[in-house]
Protein backbone atom coordinates (compact mmCIF):
# COMPACT_ATOMS: atom_id res chain seq x y z
CA UNK A 1 0.00 0.00 0.00
CA UNK A 2 1.45 3.61 -0.67
CA UNK A 3 1.15 6.09 1.59
CA UNK A 4 -1.73 7.87 -0.63
CA UNK A 5 -3.73 7.04 -3.65
CA UNK A 6 -2.19 8.02 -6.38
CA UNK A 7 -4.87 7.25 -9.44
CA UNK A 8 -8.86 7.01 -9.75
CA UNK A 9 -11.40 6.03 -11.92
CA UNK A 10 -14.26 7.42 -12.45
CA UNK A 11 -17.77 6.30 -14.37
CA UNK A 12 -20.78 8.86 -14.64
CA UNK A 13 -24.42 7.17 -14.93
CA UNK A 14 -27.58 9.83 -15.26
CA UNK A 15 -28.65 13.25 -16.65
CA UNK A 16 -26.06 15.98 -17.84
CA UNK A 17 -26.11 17.11 -13.95
CA UNK A 18 -24.14 14.55 -13.17
CA UNK A 19 -22.00 14.95 -16.25
CA UNK A 20 -21.45 18.28 -14.83
CA UNK A 21 -20.82 16.63 -11.41
CA UNK A 22 -18.07 14.71 -12.72
CA UNK A 23 -16.26 17.09 -14.18
CA UNK A 24 -16.16 19.32 -10.93
CA UNK A 25 -15.43 15.80 -8.98
CA UNK A 26 -12.32 15.17 -11.44
CA UNK A 27 -11.01 18.31 -10.94
CA UNK A 28 -11.44 18.02 -7.30
CA UNK A 29 -9.13 14.55 -7.53
CA UNK A 30 -6.64 16.06 -10.12
CA UNK A 31 -6.21 18.81 -7.11
CA UNK A 32 -5.28 15.99 -4.98
CA UNK A 33 -2.60 14.90 -7.15
CA UNK A 34 -4.56 11.99 -8.37
CA UNK A 35 -3.97 10.82 -11.93
CA UNK A 36 -6.90 9.12 -13.93
CA UNK A 37 -6.49 4.96 -14.27
CA UNK A 38 -7.35 3.39 -17.82
CA UNK A 39 -9.45 1.47 -16.22
CA UNK A 40 -11.04 0.15 -12.57
CA UNK A 41 -9.04 -2.52 -11.23
CA UNK A 42 -5.63 -0.39 -11.83
CA UNK A 43 -7.22 2.47 -9.48
CA UNK A 44 -6.57 3.51 -6.10
CA UNK A 45 -9.71 5.42 -5.79
CA UNK A 46 -12.82 3.91 -7.74
CA UNK A 47 -15.84 5.94 -7.58
CA UNK A 48 -19.48 5.66 -8.96
CA UNK A 49 -21.35 9.00 -9.70
CA UNK A 50 -25.13 7.65 -9.89
CA UNK A 51 -28.41 7.76 -10.67
CA UNK A 52 -31.82 6.83 -9.33
CA UNK A 53 -34.69 8.40 -12.10
CA UNK A 54 -35.34 4.71 -12.80
CA UNK A 55 -34.44 1.26 -11.25
CA UNK A 56 -32.64 0.05 -14.10
CA UNK A 57 -30.06 3.37 -14.06
CA UNK A 58 -29.54 1.15 -10.03
CA UNK A 59 -29.71 -1.80 -11.60
CA UNK A 60 -26.58 -0.74 -13.92
CA UNK A 61 -24.53 0.14 -10.61
CA UNK A 62 -25.06 -2.65 -8.39
CA UNK A 63 -23.77 -4.82 -11.07
CA UNK A 64 -20.50 -2.69 -11.24
CA UNK A 65 -20.09 -3.04 -8.00
CA UNK A 66 -21.16 -6.76 -7.55
CA UNK A 67 -18.10 -7.11 -10.05
CA UNK A 68 -15.56 -5.56 -7.63
CA UNK A 69 -16.73 -7.59 -5.02
CA UNK A 70 -13.78 -10.08 -5.24
CA UNK A 71 -11.17 -7.45 -7.02
CA UNK A 72 -11.83 -5.39 -2.83
CA UNK A 73 -10.96 -8.60 -1.34
CA UNK A 74 -7.74 -9.24 -3.02
CA UNK A 75 -6.29 -5.32 -2.68
CA UNK A 76 -8.90 -3.94 1.06
CA UNK A 77 -6.89 -0.58 0.46
CA UNK A 78 -8.88 0.59 -2.56
CA UNK A 79 -11.09 2.94 -2.17
CA UNK A 80 -14.67 2.02 -3.48
CA UNK A 81 -16.89 5.45 -3.51
CA UNK A 82 -20.31 5.72 -4.28
CA UNK A 83 -21.74 9.36 -5.24
CA UNK A 84 -24.55 11.31 -6.83
CA UNK A 85 -27.90 10.58 -6.61
CA UNK A 86 -27.82 6.83 -5.58
CA UNK A 87 -26.16 7.41 -2.41
CA UNK A 88 -28.46 9.94 -1.22
CA UNK A 89 -32.01 7.72 -1.54
CA UNK A 90 -30.32 4.45 -0.13
CA UNK A 91 -28.60 6.29 2.13
CA UNK A 92 -26.71 3.78 4.57
CA UNK A 93 -28.79 1.41 3.05
CA UNK A 94 -26.13 0.71 0.18
CA UNK A 95 -23.67 -0.55 2.45
CA UNK A 96 -25.91 -3.61 3.33
CA UNK A 97 -26.31 -4.37 -0.52
CA UNK A 98 -22.86 -4.03 -1.21
CA UNK A 99 -20.42 -4.17 1.93
CA UNK A 100 -17.51 -3.47 -0.12
CA UNK A 101 -18.46 0.18 -0.09
CA UNK A 102 -16.14 2.68 1.44
CA UNK A 103 -18.10 5.71 0.88
CA UNK A 104 -21.06 7.28 0.27
CA UNK A 105 -21.76 11.07 -0.58
CA UNK A 106 -24.87 12.94 -2.00
CA UNK A 107 -24.91 14.96 -4.82
CA UNK A 108 -25.51 18.70 -3.09
CA UNK A 109 -22.33 17.38 -0.51
CA UNK A 110 -19.45 17.04 -3.35
CA UNK A 111 -17.80 19.70 -1.76
CA UNK A 112 -17.09 17.50 1.35
CA UNK A 113 -15.59 15.02 -0.99
CA UNK A 114 -11.76 15.58 -0.50
CA UNK A 115 -12.08 15.27 2.66
CA UNK A 116 -14.12 11.78 2.61
CA UNK A 117 -11.59 10.46 0.84
CA UNK A 118 -8.77 11.14 3.07
CA UNK A 119 -10.40 9.90 5.85
CA UNK A 120 -11.08 6.41 4.63
CA UNK A 121 -7.58 6.29 3.31
CA UNK A 122 -6.18 7.05 6.40
CA UNK A 123 -8.66 5.35 8.88
CA UNK A 124 -9.91 2.43 7.07
CA UNK A 125 -13.57 3.58 8.25
CA UNK A 126 -16.65 4.12 6.33
CA UNK A 127 -18.01 7.51 5.91
CA UNK A 128 -20.75 9.26 4.95
CA UNK A 129 -22.62 12.68 3.78
CA UNK A 130 -25.59 12.72 3.07
CA UNK A 131 -28.19 15.79 2.83
CA UNK A 132 -29.87 13.89 5.91
CA UNK A 133 -26.83 14.08 8.21
CA UNK A 134 -26.42 16.37 10.70
CA UNK A 135 -23.66 18.23 8.46
CA UNK A 136 -26.83 20.19 7.31
CA UNK A 137 -30.22 20.56 7.47
CA UNK A 138 -29.41 21.78 11.36
CA UNK A 139 -29.43 25.53 11.58
CA UNK A 140 -29.90 27.90 8.79
CA UNK A 141 -26.01 29.26 8.99
CA UNK A 142 -24.72 25.98 8.67
CA UNK A 143 -26.65 25.59 5.47
CA UNK A 144 -25.73 28.35 4.29
CA UNK A 145 -22.02 27.92 4.51
CA UNK A 146 -22.88 24.21 3.18
CA UNK A 147 -24.13 26.75 0.23
CA UNK A 148 -21.19 28.70 -0.31
CA UNK A 149 -18.85 25.99 0.10
CA UNK A 150 -21.06 24.01 -2.98
CA UNK A 151 -20.70 27.39 -4.77
CA UNK A 152 -17.10 27.22 -4.18
CA UNK A 153 -17.07 23.98 -6.12
CA UNK A 154 -18.47 25.21 -8.94
CA UNK A 155 -16.42 28.13 -9.50
CA UNK A 156 -13.52 26.26 -8.55
CA UNK A 157 -14.18 24.59 -11.80
CA UNK A 158 -10.87 23.59 -13.77
CA UNK A 159 -11.00 21.45 -17.17
CA UNK A 160 -8.61 18.96 -16.95
CA UNK A 161 -6.06 19.18 -20.34
CA UNK A 162 -8.00 16.29 -22.02
CA UNK A 163 -11.76 17.77 -21.31
CA UNK A 164 -12.64 19.36 -24.35
CA UNK A 165 -14.48 22.90 -23.08
CA UNK A 166 -15.90 23.70 -27.06
CA UNK A 167 -19.64 23.03 -25.68
CA UNK A 168 -19.70 23.12 -21.80
CA UNK A 169 -22.63 23.25 -19.39
CA UNK A 170 -23.27 25.34 -16.83
CA UNK A 171 -25.42 24.60 -13.59
CA UNK A 172 -28.23 27.86 -13.10
CA UNK A 173 -30.22 25.75 -10.53
CA UNK A 174 -29.70 23.27 -7.81
CA UNK A 175 -32.48 20.81 -6.83
CA UNK A 176 -36.23 20.57 -7.69
CA UNK A 177 -39.83 21.31 -5.75
CA UNK A 178 -41.91 20.21 -7.96
CA UNK A 179 -42.52 16.81 -5.97
CA UNK A 180 -44.15 15.24 -9.55
CA UNK A 181 -45.69 12.24 -7.86
CA UNK A 182 -43.02 9.43 -10.05
CA UNK A 183 -39.93 11.26 -9.68
CA UNK A 184 -36.99 11.20 -6.99
CA UNK A 185 -34.93 13.94 -7.76
CA UNK A 186 -36.70 16.34 -5.26
CA UNK A 187 -35.27 13.37 -2.99
CA UNK A 188 -31.86 13.19 -4.06
CA UNK A 189 -31.30 16.60 -5.05
CA UNK A 190 -33.31 18.89 -2.40
CA UNK A 191 -34.68 21.94 -2.94
CA UNK A 192 -34.72 24.45 -5.49
CA UNK A 193 -32.32 27.10 -5.70
CA UNK A 194 -31.09 29.36 -8.25
CA UNK A 195 -27.15 30.22 -8.33
CA UNK A 196 -26.39 33.86 -8.14
CA UNK A 197 -26.30 34.99 -12.05
CA UNK A 198 -22.67 36.81 -11.47
CA UNK A 199 -21.46 33.81 -10.71
CA UNK A 200 -22.91 31.97 -13.81
CA UNK A 201 -21.78 34.78 -16.18
CA UNK A 202 -17.99 34.74 -14.71
CA UNK A 203 -18.27 30.69 -15.41
CA UNK A 204 -19.37 31.59 -18.89
CA UNK A 205 -16.67 34.63 -19.57
CA UNK A 206 -14.03 31.88 -17.63
CA UNK A 207 -14.98 29.04 -20.24
CA UNK A 208 -14.92 31.35 -23.06
CA UNK A 209 -11.33 31.95 -22.80
CA UNK A 210 -10.53 28.28 -22.35
CA UNK A 211 -12.08 28.21 -26.02
CA UNK A 212 -16.43 27.27 -25.12
CA UNK A 213 -17.94 27.99 -28.01
CA UNK A 214 -21.84 26.61 -26.82
CA UNK A 215 -23.09 26.89 -23.35
CA UNK A 216 -26.01 25.09 -22.02
CA UNK A 217 -27.91 25.94 -18.68
CA UNK A 218 -28.84 22.93 -16.55
CA UNK A 219 -31.68 23.00 -13.96
CA UNK A 220 -34.37 20.64 -13.52
CA UNK A 221 -37.06 23.15 -14.08
CA UNK A 222 -34.65 25.84 -15.63
CA UNK A 223 -36.82 27.94 -17.06
CA UNK A 224 -38.56 28.71 -13.03
CA UNK A 225 -34.78 30.14 -12.33
CA UNK A 226 -35.02 33.62 -10.35
CA UNK A 227 -32.43 35.24 -7.83
CA UNK A 228 -32.98 38.54 -5.42
CA UNK A 229 -29.87 40.72 -7.15
CA UNK A 230 -30.09 44.35 -4.90
CA UNK A 231 -33.65 43.48 -3.81
CA UNK A 232 -34.63 43.09 -7.62
CA UNK A 233 -35.81 39.74 -9.14
CA UNK A 234 -33.19 38.36 -11.92
CA UNK A 235 -35.84 36.01 -13.95
CA UNK A 236 -34.35 33.58 -16.31
CA UNK A 237 -35.09 35.47 -19.43
CA UNK A 238 -32.38 38.36 -17.84
CA UNK A 239 -29.83 35.43 -17.21
CA UNK A 240 -30.11 33.93 -20.70
CA UNK A 241 -29.42 37.49 -21.91
CA UNK A 242 -26.50 38.18 -19.81
CA UNK A 243 -24.90 34.32 -20.52
CA UNK A 244 -25.45 35.76 -24.22
CA UNK A 245 -23.39 38.88 -23.76
CA UNK A 246 -20.78 36.74 -23.10
CA UNK A 247 -17.74 37.71 -25.49
CA UNK A 248 -16.82 34.15 -27.28
CA UNK A 249 -20.05 32.19 -26.75
CA UNK A 250 -21.78 31.79 -29.83
CA UNK A 251 -24.28 29.42 -28.64
CA UNK A 252 -26.67 29.04 -25.44
CA UNK A 253 -29.56 25.82 -24.90
CA UNK A 254 -31.10 25.29 -21.37
CA UNK A 255 -32.88 21.94 -20.15
CA UNK A 256 -35.10 21.17 -18.57
CA UNK A 257 -37.82 23.60 -18.80
CA UNK A 258 -41.45 22.80 -17.08
CA UNK A 259 -44.58 23.63 -18.74
CA UNK A 260 -46.40 25.61 -16.10
CA UNK A 261 -43.62 27.65 -15.21
CA UNK A 262 -43.15 29.50 -18.65
CA UNK A 263 -42.99 33.29 -18.90
CA UNK A 264 -43.21 34.61 -22.19
CA UNK A 265 -40.22 36.82 -21.54
CA UNK A 266 -37.57 33.93 -22.76
CA UNK A 267 -39.41 33.72 -26.36
CA UNK A 268 -39.07 37.84 -26.16
CA UNK A 269 -35.30 37.27 -25.46
CA UNK A 270 -34.85 34.07 -27.96
CA UNK A 271 -36.75 35.95 -30.51
CA UNK A 272 -34.16 38.78 -30.24
CA UNK A 273 -31.30 37.36 -29.41
CA UNK A 274 -29.14 35.56 -32.05
CA UNK A 275 -26.93 33.91 -30.04
CA UNK A 276 -30.17 31.94 -27.78
CA UNK A 277 -30.75 28.85 -29.92
CA UNK A 278 -34.32 27.74 -31.43
CA UNK A 279 -34.51 24.78 -28.76
CA UNK A 280 -36.73 23.99 -26.37
CA UNK A 281 -36.69 20.94 -23.96
CA UNK A 282 -40.06 21.04 -22.63
CA UNK A 283 -41.77 17.44 -21.23
CA UNK A 284 -45.19 17.24 -21.61
CA UNK A 285 -45.09 13.37 -20.18
CA UNK A 286 -48.49 12.78 -21.04
CA UNK A 287 -50.94 13.39 -22.92
CA UNK A 288 -53.76 12.41 -21.32
CA UNK A 289 -55.32 15.42 -18.30
CA UNK A 290 -56.00 12.26 -15.99
CA UNK A 291 -52.35 11.17 -16.21
CA UNK A 292 -51.10 14.73 -15.94
CA UNK A 293 -53.07 14.92 -12.50
CA UNK A 294 -51.96 11.17 -11.12
CA UNK A 295 -48.64 12.69 -12.19
CA UNK A 296 -49.10 15.85 -10.57
CA UNK A 297 -47.56 18.02 -13.72
CA UNK A 298 -49.85 20.98 -12.50
CA UNK A 299 -51.06 21.81 -16.14
CA UNK A 300 -53.61 20.26 -18.62
CA UNK A 301 -53.17 19.23 -22.53
CA UNK A 302 -54.81 22.51 -23.30
CA UNK A 303 -52.43 24.65 -21.75
CA UNK A 304 -49.22 22.70 -23.09
CA UNK A 305 -50.51 22.66 -26.78
CA UNK A 306 -51.21 26.42 -26.55
CA UNK A 307 -47.42 26.95 -25.09
CA UNK A 308 -46.64 25.05 -27.91
CA UNK A 309 -48.41 26.87 -30.36
CA UNK A 310 -46.86 30.23 -28.90
CA UNK A 311 -43.74 28.95 -29.25
CA UNK A 312 -43.79 28.34 -32.83
CA UNK A 313 -45.42 31.58 -33.20
CA UNK A 314 -42.57 33.66 -31.74
CA UNK A 315 -39.92 31.21 -33.25
CA UNK A 316 -40.79 29.99 -36.42
CA UNK A 317 -38.09 27.88 -36.45
CA UNK A 318 -38.08 26.07 -33.36
CA UNK A 319 -36.89 22.40 -32.43
CA UNK A 320 -39.25 21.28 -30.02
CA UNK A 321 -38.12 18.25 -27.64
CA UNK A 322 -40.00 15.98 -24.75
CA UNK A 323 -40.22 13.63 -22.37
CA UNK A 324 -42.89 11.12 -22.03
CA UNK A 325 -43.11 8.18 -19.29
CA UNK A 326 -45.31 5.11 -21.01
CA UNK A 327 -47.09 3.03 -18.54
CA UNK A 328 -48.04 5.12 -15.50
CA UNK A 329 -49.75 3.73 -12.77
CA UNK A 330 -53.34 3.03 -14.16
CA UNK A 331 -52.23 4.37 -17.94
CA UNK A 332 -55.40 2.80 -19.80
CA UNK A 333 -54.97 1.69 -23.64
CA UNK A 334 -57.44 5.14 -24.36
CA UNK A 335 -55.22 7.30 -22.40
CA UNK A 336 -52.34 6.37 -24.08
CA UNK A 337 -53.97 7.45 -27.38
CA UNK A 338 -54.17 10.48 -26.17
CA UNK A 339 -50.33 10.85 -25.77
CA UNK A 340 -49.73 9.75 -29.24
CA UNK A 341 -52.19 12.24 -30.04
CA UNK A 342 -50.41 15.03 -28.50
CA UNK A 343 -47.11 13.72 -30.37
CA UNK A 344 -48.54 13.78 -33.99
CA UNK A 345 -49.93 17.13 -33.03
CA UNK A 346 -46.89 18.44 -31.55
CA UNK A 347 -44.40 17.38 -34.34
CA UNK A 348 -41.39 17.28 -31.24
CA UNK A 349 -37.99 17.26 -33.56
CA UNK A 350 -37.29 14.19 -31.05
CA UNK A 351 -38.72 12.77 -27.77
CA UNK A 352 -36.74 10.29 -25.02
CA UNK A 353 -40.05 8.10 -23.65
CA UNK A 354 -39.46 6.49 -20.43
CA UNK A 355 -41.41 3.41 -19.21
CA UNK A 356 -42.50 3.89 -15.77
CA UNK A 357 -40.24 2.88 -13.05
CA UNK A 358 -41.99 3.11 -9.41
CA UNK A 359 -39.19 4.58 -6.97
CA UNK A 360 -39.56 3.63 -3.53
CA UNK A 361 -40.40 7.02 -1.12
CA UNK A 362 -42.33 8.86 -4.23
CA UNK A 363 -46.07 9.93 -3.80
CA UNK A 364 -46.86 7.54 -6.76
CA UNK A 365 -45.08 4.53 -5.43
CA UNK A 366 -47.35 4.86 -2.04
CA UNK A 367 -50.50 5.84 -3.61
CA UNK A 368 -50.67 5.01 -6.69
CA UNK A 369 -50.64 1.02 -8.25
CA UNK A 370 -47.88 0.49 -10.69
CA UNK A 371 -50.24 -1.82 -12.36
CA UNK A 372 -49.43 -1.42 -16.24
CA UNK A 373 -47.38 -4.84 -17.43
CA UNK A 374 -43.45 -4.40 -18.30
CA UNK A 375 -44.77 -6.23 -21.34
CA UNK A 376 -47.51 -3.06 -22.40
CA UNK A 377 -45.17 -0.58 -21.39
CA UNK A 378 -42.72 -2.06 -24.23
CA UNK A 379 -45.47 -1.70 -26.28
CA UNK A 380 -46.33 1.83 -25.59
CA UNK A 381 -42.33 2.89 -25.74
CA UNK A 382 -42.37 1.21 -29.04
CA UNK A 383 -45.19 2.72 -30.41
CA UNK A 384 -44.70 5.76 -29.45
CA UNK A 385 -40.96 5.73 -30.93
CA UNK A 386 -42.71 4.47 -33.89
CA UNK A 387 -44.74 7.78 -34.18
CA UNK A 388 -42.36 10.01 -33.44
CA UNK A 389 -39.67 8.42 -36.16
CA UNK A 390 -42.08 9.38 -39.10
CA UNK A 391 -42.31 12.52 -37.64
CA UNK A 392 -38.66 12.79 -37.25
CA UNK A 393 -38.18 11.61 -41.01
CA UNK A 394 -40.64 13.71 -42.75
CA UNK A 395 -39.26 16.81 -40.85
CA UNK A 396 -35.28 15.94 -42.03
CA UNK A 397 -36.17 15.43 -45.64
CA UNK A 398 -37.91 18.69 -45.65
CA UNK A 399 -34.90 20.00 -45.26
CA UNK A 400 -32.88 18.11 -48.06
CA UNK A 401 -31.08 20.88 -50.07
CA UNK A 402 -31.16 23.63 -46.94
CA UNK A 403 -27.98 24.85 -46.15
CA UNK A 404 -27.44 24.86 -42.36
CA UNK A 405 -24.71 26.35 -39.80
CA UNK A 406 -23.42 23.71 -37.26
CA UNK A 407 -20.50 23.76 -34.90
CA UNK A 408 -18.14 20.86 -35.73
CA UNK A 409 -17.89 19.07 -32.57
CA UNK A 410 -15.16 16.19 -33.48
CA UNK A 411 -14.99 12.91 -36.01
CA UNK A 412 -18.42 10.51 -35.70
CA UNK A 413 -17.91 7.17 -34.14
CA UNK A 414 -17.69 5.87 -38.14
CA UNK A 415 -14.31 7.90 -38.33
CA UNK A 416 -13.04 7.35 -34.85
CA UNK A 417 -13.65 3.48 -35.25
CA UNK A 418 -12.21 3.90 -38.59
CA UNK A 419 -9.07 5.70 -37.31
CA UNK A 420 -8.56 3.91 -33.94
CA UNK A 421 -8.28 0.59 -36.89
CA UNK A 422 -5.67 2.53 -38.64
CA UNK A 423 -4.36 2.84 -35.71
CA UNK A 424 -4.45 6.69 -35.36
CA UNK A 425 -6.06 7.85 -32.41
CA UNK A 426 -8.22 10.70 -33.19
CA UNK A 427 -9.04 11.59 -29.44
CA UNK A 428 -5.87 13.09 -28.68
CA UNK A 429 -5.84 15.41 -31.05
CA UNK A 430 -6.09 18.75 -29.79
CA UNK A 431 -6.43 22.29 -30.52
CA UNK A 432 -3.35 24.52 -29.80
CA UNK A 433 -2.96 28.47 -29.77
CA UNK A 434 -0.29 28.25 -31.86
CA UNK A 435 -2.85 26.43 -34.75
CA UNK A 436 -4.41 29.37 -36.65
CA UNK A 437 -2.15 29.39 -39.60
CA UNK A 438 -1.18 25.84 -40.40
CA UNK A 439 -1.88 22.40 -37.81
CA UNK A 440 0.05 21.77 -35.14
CA UNK A 441 -0.81 18.63 -33.71
CA UNK A 442 0.06 17.01 -30.28
CA UNK A 443 2.54 13.86 -30.85
CA UNK A 444 1.16 11.19 -29.03
CA UNK A 445 4.37 9.34 -28.65
CA UNK A 446 5.57 12.58 -26.09
CA UNK A 447 7.77 14.01 -28.58
CA UNK A 448 6.01 17.68 -28.56
CA UNK A 449 4.25 19.54 -31.26
CA UNK A 450 4.83 18.58 -34.82
CA UNK A 451 3.36 20.10 -38.36
CA UNK A 452 1.82 17.75 -40.77
CA UNK A 453 -1.36 17.65 -42.41
CA UNK A 454 -4.48 17.23 -40.92
CA UNK A 455 -6.63 14.04 -40.67
CA UNK A 456 -9.84 14.07 -42.78
CA UNK A 457 -12.99 12.01 -42.05
CA UNK A 458 -16.63 11.92 -41.22
CA UNK A 459 -17.41 14.53 -38.79
CA UNK A 460 -20.86 15.21 -36.65
CA UNK A 461 -21.90 18.79 -35.45
CA UNK A 462 -24.83 20.22 -34.64
CA UNK A 463 -27.50 23.19 -35.80
CA UNK A 464 -29.00 25.77 -33.42
CA UNK A 465 -32.20 23.80 -33.71
CA UNK A 466 -30.08 20.78 -32.29
CA UNK A 467 -30.06 18.60 -35.42
CA UNK A 468 -27.23 16.46 -36.29
CA UNK A 469 -25.58 16.49 -39.33
CA UNK A 470 -22.36 14.54 -40.43
CA UNK A 471 -20.22 15.47 -43.33
CA UNK A 472 -16.59 14.83 -44.94
CA UNK A 473 -14.28 17.52 -43.75
CA UNK A 474 -10.38 17.21 -41.86
CA UNK A 475 -9.93 18.30 -38.12
CA UNK A 476 -9.21 21.88 -38.94
CA UNK A 477 -13.09 22.43 -38.98
CA UNK A 478 -13.38 21.05 -35.59
CA UNK A 479 -14.16 23.71 -33.56
CA UNK A 480 -15.71 25.76 -36.16
CA UNK A 481 -19.02 27.01 -37.41
CA UNK A 482 -19.25 25.62 -40.96
CA UNK A 483 -22.18 25.79 -43.09
CA UNK A 484 -23.33 22.39 -44.95
CA UNK A 485 -26.17 21.46 -47.64
CA UNK A 486 -28.24 18.29 -46.46
CA UNK A 487 -28.07 15.92 -49.47
CA UNK A 488 -29.80 13.01 -47.43
CA UNK A 489 -31.17 11.88 -44.20
CA UNK A 490 -32.46 9.20 -41.80
CA UNK A 491 -35.12 9.41 -38.92
CA UNK A 492 -31.89 10.46 -36.38
CA UNK A 493 -29.29 12.01 -38.92
CA UNK A 494 -28.74 14.79 -41.55
CA UNK A 495 -25.85 13.91 -44.27
CA UNK A 496 -24.62 16.91 -45.84
CA UNK A 497 -21.38 18.51 -48.18
CA UNK A 498 -19.13 20.79 -46.62
CA UNK A 499 -20.01 24.63 -48.16
CA UNK A 500 -17.40 27.27 -46.21
CA UNK A 501 -16.55 27.91 -42.78
CA UNK A 502 -18.92 30.65 -41.67
CA UNK A 503 -16.71 31.19 -38.26
CA UNK A 504 -13.19 29.52 -37.81
CA UNK A 505 -12.27 27.80 -34.70
CA UNK A 506 -10.87 29.59 -32.39
CA UNK A 507 -7.64 29.39 -30.22
CA UNK A 508 -7.97 28.74 -26.43
CA UNK A 509 -6.49 31.44 -24.25
CA UNK A 510 -2.90 29.75 -22.73
CA UNK A 511 -2.33 29.23 -19.38
CA UNK A 512 -5.82 29.15 -17.84
CA UNK A 513 -6.55 29.57 -14.31
CA UNK A 514 -8.92 28.40 -12.59
CA UNK A 515 -12.25 30.73 -11.63
CA UNK A 516 -12.06 31.00 -7.51
CA UNK A 517 -8.54 31.19 -7.07
CA UNK A 518 -9.33 31.16 -3.64
CA UNK A 519 -10.86 27.08 -3.70
CA UNK A 520 -8.42 25.67 -6.83
CA UNK A 521 -4.74 26.75 -5.86
CA UNK A 522 -3.51 23.74 -7.65
CA UNK A 523 -3.71 22.95 -11.25
CA UNK A 524 -3.83 19.55 -12.93
CA UNK A 525 -0.92 17.63 -12.52
CA UNK A 526 -2.29 14.82 -14.82
CA UNK A 527 -4.95 14.22 -16.93
CA UNK A 528 -8.44 13.66 -16.50
CA UNK A 529 -11.28 12.40 -18.50
CA UNK A 530 -14.91 11.41 -17.16
CA UNK A 531 -15.62 7.71 -17.93
CA UNK A 532 -19.42 8.36 -19.80
CA UNK A 533 -22.13 5.85 -19.02
CA UNK A 534 -25.07 7.75 -19.71
CA UNK A 535 -28.34 6.10 -18.96
CA UNK A 536 -31.00 7.77 -17.70
CA UNK A 537 -31.84 11.66 -17.18
CA UNK A 538 -32.35 14.39 -20.26
CA UNK A 539 -29.14 13.18 -22.01
CA UNK A 540 -29.75 9.59 -22.30
CA UNK A 541 -31.94 7.34 -22.09
CA UNK A 542 -32.88 3.51 -22.82
CA UNK A 543 -35.09 4.58 -26.03
CA UNK A 544 -33.86 8.22 -27.70
CA UNK A 545 -33.33 9.58 -30.98
CA UNK A 546 -29.98 11.28 -30.26
CA UNK A 547 -26.96 9.46 -31.80
N1 LIG B 1 -36.57 17.86 -14.46
C1 LIG B 1 -36.82 17.32 -15.70
C2 LIG B 1 -36.45 15.86 -15.88
C3 LIG B 1 -36.00 15.02 -14.77
S1 LIG B 1 -35.79 13.31 -15.00
C4 LIG B 1 -38.27 17.54 -16.01
O1 LIG B 1 -39.06 17.73 -15.15
O2 LIG B 1 -38.60 17.46 -17.16
C5 LIG B 1 -35.80 13.05 -16.73
C6 LIG B 1 -36.98 12.31 -17.23
O3 LIG B 1 -37.04 11.01 -16.66
C7 LIG B 1 -38.32 12.91 -16.88
O4 LIG B 1 -38.67 13.95 -17.74
C8 LIG B 1 -39.26 11.75 -16.99
O5 LIG B 1 -39.76 11.62 -18.29
C9 LIG B 1 -38.37 10.56 -16.68
N2 LIG B 1 -38.68 9.96 -15.36
C10 LIG B 1 -38.59 10.54 -14.15
N3 LIG B 1 -38.97 9.67 -13.20
C11 LIG B 1 -39.29 8.51 -13.82
C12 LIG B 1 -39.78 7.25 -13.37
N4 LIG B 1 -40.00 7.02 -12.09
N5 LIG B 1 -40.00 6.29 -14.30
C13 LIG B 1 -39.76 6.53 -15.61
N6 LIG B 1 -39.33 7.70 -16.08
C14 LIG B 1 -39.09 8.69 -15.20
FE1 LIG C 1 -38.78 17.91 -10.68
FE2 LIG C 1 -38.65 17.16 -13.21
FE3 LIG C 1 -38.76 15.34 -11.32
FE4 LIG C 1 -40.89 16.76 -11.83
S1 LIG C 1 -39.89 15.32 -13.26
S2 LIG C 1 -40.08 16.34 -9.78
S3 LIG C 1 -40.01 18.72 -12.37
S4 LIG C 1 -37.13 16.79 -11.63
FE1 LIG D 1 -30.12 12.35 -10.29
FE2 LIG D 1 -30.05 13.22 -12.79
FE3 LIG D 1 -30.61 10.73 -12.26
S1 LIG D 1 -30.76 14.33 -11.01
S2 LIG D 1 -31.64 10.76 -10.31
S3 LIG D 1 -28.70 11.75 -11.87
S4 LIG D 1 -31.56 11.94 -13.78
Amino acid sequence: MTDRPTSYYLETFGCQMNVLDSQLISGQLRQMGLGEAQDARSADVILFNTCSVRQHAEDKVLSRLGELRHHKRKRPETVIGVVGCMAEREKQGLFMKAPHVDLLCGPGELNQLPELLREVWERHEKVTALAGSLSRRTEVLARAMEYDSLEALDLSRMPGPDESVLQSYIRVQRGCDKFCTYCVVPFTRGAERSRPPDHIVQEARRLAELGCREITLLGQTVNSYVHQEEGQPVRFAKLLERVAAVEGIDRVRFVTSFPADWDDDIFRAMRDTPKLCPYLHIPAQSGSDRVLKRMRRTYTVAEYLTLMDKAREFLPNVSLAGDFIVGFCGETDAEFRETIDLVRRVEYKNIFVFKYSPRPGTAADRNLEDDVSWDVKGERNRELLAVQSEISLRQKNAMIDQTVEILVEGFSKVARRRMAREGADAAEWQPSEQDRGQEVLRDTAGAGAHVRAPRTGQLVGRTPGDQIVVFDGDESQIGAIVATRIESVTPLTLFGRFEHVVSPRRAPRPEPRPLDERNAHAHAHHAGRVTLSVIGGQSGCESHDRA
